[in-house]
């Protein structure tokens, strides 16, 4: 794993970035008084790679957690998810894999209806999970975690192994250590290289930076650029909300289960209402 030379190079990758970027979405915001307009959403999302589309979801009966959810990513979008503890990230993230009910509502992937279908199926068809925790498998090496994740496609291991290791060449010099004994920032990388394993073309990430330093958040983060950069879609859930907004082209706040406000990275991360709402308490948690 290379280190960015120092804060200000990375600020200046990531402004690079920015300018790169075209700011062909514009921001959509609503009062959550207001009733909900998904005309923005739904003329958006077409052709999308992945969409979730008004999505009801709840662990249990009579409760829902999310409570209308709209989200897409286009292909080769950098996607981010920011919001307040408890908001519904994660439940967003899981619905989209299969492991929340989604009780009404719809999920796409290539245009073909996904909602509700199993985890293991969803990786065959080419998405990829990390999850918030547990991300690993401490008791296994390094390559018996990336093992793990190509254990659907167990021929194209070597194949794999070799693109995991141009993105984290670390993974691939210290392969037979216990992943247990890794750094959190390392762990990370284990994770990612495991969902990576299975060439997937959507990235799900839940919380990628979570528990690490600034300096190995940074790394996270520029790994995360990386694997973007192969061509894979990545819909990467944040606590570290600006400096997500940084990195990402597109970002959806979320907040008691509904969208609050979405738009280009720079739009959120220049709107002051997000700023006042989201990002002034975000950024002291
Ligand atoms: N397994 C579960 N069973 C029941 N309720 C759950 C479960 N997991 C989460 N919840 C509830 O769903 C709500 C949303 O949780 P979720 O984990 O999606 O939030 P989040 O936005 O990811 O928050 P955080 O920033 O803390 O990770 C919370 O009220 C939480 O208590
Ligand atoms: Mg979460």
């Amino acid at each position: 794993m290379t280190t960015p030379d120092n804060a200000h190079e990375f600020e200046r990758e990531l402004d690079l970035d920015a300018a790169q970027r075209t700011d062909h979405h514009h921001g959509r915001h609503r009062d959550d008084a207001e009733a909900v307009d998904r005309s923005a959403h739904v003329a958006a999302a077409e052709g999308a790679l992945v969409r979730v589309d008004d999505a009801i979801a709840g662990y249990l009966p009579g409760v829902n957690i999310l409570n209308g959810c709209d989200l897409y990513a286009q292909e080769g979008e950098l996607v981010g998810i920011i919001g307040p503890n408890g908001a519904g990230k994660s439940t967003l993230l899981k619905a989209l894999f299969g492991l929340v009910k989604i009780k009404e509502g719809t999920v796409t992937l290539r245009g073909e209806t996904i909602t509700n279908m199993r985890a293991d199926q969803l990786v065959k068809r080419g998405i990829g999970f990390v999850p918030q925790s547990n991300n690993v498998f401490p008791s296994l090496t390094i390559e018996e975690n990336l093992q793990m994740g190509a254990y659907q496609a167990p021929g194209s291991f070597t194949e794999r192994f070799d693109f995991v290791a141009g993105l984290f060449p670390t993974l691939a010099d210290r392969r037979k250590q216990r992943a247990g004994s890794l750094s959190g920032g390392e762990r990370q990388m284990v994770a990612m290289g495991r969902a990576l394993m299975m060439n997937p073309s959507v990235l799900l990430l839940d919380e990628p930076s979570a528990g690490l330093s600034p300096v190995l958040t940074d790394e996270v983060f520029v790994r995360v650029k990386d694997i973007n950069a192969t061509g894979v879609t990545v819909i990467m859930v944040e606590q570290n909300a600006r400096r997500c907004l940084q990195i990402c082209d597109r970002g959806y706040v979320l907040d008691q289960g509904r969208n609050a406000y979405t738009g280009t990275g720079r739009q959120l991360a220049t709107d002051p209402k997000v700023i006042e709402l989201y990002l002034g308490t975000l950024a002291k948690a």
